[in-house]
This record gives structure tokens, sequence and C-alpha cells, in this order.
């Protein structure tokens, strides 16, 4: 028997959330959503202004937004994080870790400090986070969700240049499977999205410029726009409304699950 509110299901109002790389792209459309369905929202982002600015156009919604700069790589990340949000909202119910990079080197050109950069930012910051948020949901004793950004790319690879990405949003799978079923006697569900080809500032910025790394971001993003059934890249409130689909009480049986949204490229 269902006792979720008949007229929303997505109601999300009075959760406190921190969503990383809140400041632009997929991860400011997650918090506007999460804002409009009611949340507080930490934006937590390396950009500091941007973060300011995006806490700045989310005010006057039901919920609050508030800005902190942090670079989720380093390891007193998730702590400061978490208490960013306790001392502004007083709990931390969910956590969306959306910060990632993406750069586009082929492998054999890639140094060693750029594969553990993004690693330490897409995969082991992501898996710190989760333990910072998900030891004070468990002192709450409240559950909680943890909703990790992870890619088509933790499926198959989209093109050439992408090895420590995919490999990075390859473990962000597993992990998101393998936590859940850590957290779940604690109440607290984890579950990832899966983004197809998105338009947003990063995408935007990789494909700008004039170097072989530009260039090779033009191709992908041309080649795999042809390749969509849907005949179009994705729009980052499309992500948005699935993570918080996630966050809300609609899916408050899933966990260790990923939804791919991606307008059926894995079709192809
Ligand atoms: N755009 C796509 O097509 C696409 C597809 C699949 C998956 N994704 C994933 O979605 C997420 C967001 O992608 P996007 O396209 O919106 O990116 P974006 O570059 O537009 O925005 C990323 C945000 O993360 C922040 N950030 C970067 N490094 C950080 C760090 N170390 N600590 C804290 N914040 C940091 C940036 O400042 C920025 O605000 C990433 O994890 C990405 O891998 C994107």
């Amino acid at each position: 028997m269902t006792t979720l509110n008949m007229s929303n299901p997505f109601d999300i109002s009075g959760k406190n959330a921190i969503v990383t790389g809140g400041a632009m792209g997929i991860g400011f459309g997650i918090a506007k959503r999460f804002v409009w369905a009611g949340a507080n929202v930490v934006i937590a982002d390396i950009d500091a202004k941007a973060a300011e600015a995006a806490a700045e156009k989310l005010s006057g919604g039901p919920g609050k937004a508030v800005a902190m700069q942090v670079d989720i790589s380093q390891p007193d990340a998730g702590d400061k994080m978490v208490k960013k949000c306790v001392d502004e909202f007083g709990s931390v119910d969910i956590l969306v870790n959306n910060a990632g990079i993406f750069p586009n080197v082929p492998m054999m050109e890639m140094d060693r400090e750029l594969f553990e950069k993004v690693l330490a930012i897409n995969l082991t910051g992501l898996a710190y986070a989760s333990k910072a948020a998900a030891a004070q949901m468990i002192a709450q004793k409240t559950g909680g969700r943890i909703i990790n950004i992870a890619s088509i790319d933790a499926i198959h690879p989209s093109a050439v240049g992408l090895a420590a990405y995919d490999a990075s949003k390859g473990g962000v799978a597993m992990f998101n499977k393998a936590f859940a079923l850590e957290v779940a006697p604690y109440g607290i569900l984890v579950n990832a999205v899966a983004p197809g080809a998105i338009a947003t500032e990063g995408v935007a910025k990789g494909m700008s410029g004039e170097g072989p790394e530009a260039e090779r971001m033009r191709q992908v993003v041309n080649e795999m726009t042809k390749m969509i059934p849907l005949q179009r890249m994705g729009d980052p409130d499309e992500i948005a409304t699935a993570t918080l689909f996630l966050a809300s009480p609609a899916a408050s049986y899933m966990t260790g699950e990923m939804i791919v949204v991606d307008g059926g490229r894995l079709l192809k």
C-alpha cells in the first residue's frame, strides 16, 4: 500500500541536499529541480564564483540554495560538504555526486598525472563524499539518498580518447552497486543516472578552441549526435528530472540501480 503524496510523488520539501559540481551544466539543472521541488541545496563546486552565481539564480524558489567552494578530489571534501549542509540546514538527506571532468586524450598520449586526476575527481572523490554523507545519515538515523551521475560510457565506450574517463565511470557503476549493498541496512538508497550526450557548459568548452583535444571533442560530439535515435543532444533538465525521481519518495524501493537517459543512444 502506497503512502505517497498522490498529487506529487516527487515532492522533496524540507529535505537537505548537497549537489557536487552544482554551479553549471547537469549539476545546476539538478540543483534547480531540487530547489523547485522544495529541497534546500548546498551547491558544492570548485568554481566559487560560478557557485555563488548559481545560488543567486535559484533564490526565490521554495527551497534555499547556498554556495560553497570545494575540490571534490581533496581528502577533506566530503566532511567539509557535510558540515556545511548540517550548519546551514540541520541535516544531510540527499547527496548527488555530479562533479566530473572528461578530458579527451587517447591513452597512448595520456600522462599519469591526468589519468590520476580523472580518477581522483570522478571516482575517489565520489566514493569519499558518499562515505561522509552516509556517516552523517547513519548518525541521524534518517536514511537518505545518494545519487551518482555516471555515464553511458560506464556501459559502452563512446569514442577513442575517453579511456581514463570510461574507467572512472565504469568504477562509478560498480561502486554504486557495492555501496548500495553496504548501506541498505541503514535505509540509505544508492542509485545512479547514466546520461548520454548532454549539452552543457563543459561540453561546449571542450569543443571550443584550436588544439587537438578540442578537435577530437568536436568530432566525438558530432558523430555521437548522429547516432542518437531521438536525433538531438539532451538538456541538463532531462537528467535532473531522472535524478529528482531517484531522490524522491517515488523511488523508495530502488537501490543499486542505474537509469540510462540517452535519447536511445545505446540502442544502436
Ligand atoms: N555532458 C555530458 O554529455 C555528460 C554525459 C555523461 C555524463 N556526464 C557527467 O555528468 C557530470 C556533469 O557533467 P557536465 O557536462 O554538466 O559538466 P560541466 O563541466 O558543464 O560542469 C561540471 C561542474 O563540476 C565542477 N567541477 C569540476 N571539477 C570539480 C572538482 N574537482 N570539485 C568540485 N567541482 C568540480 C565544475 O566547476 C562545473 O561546475 C559529470 O560527472 C560528467 O561526467 C556528462
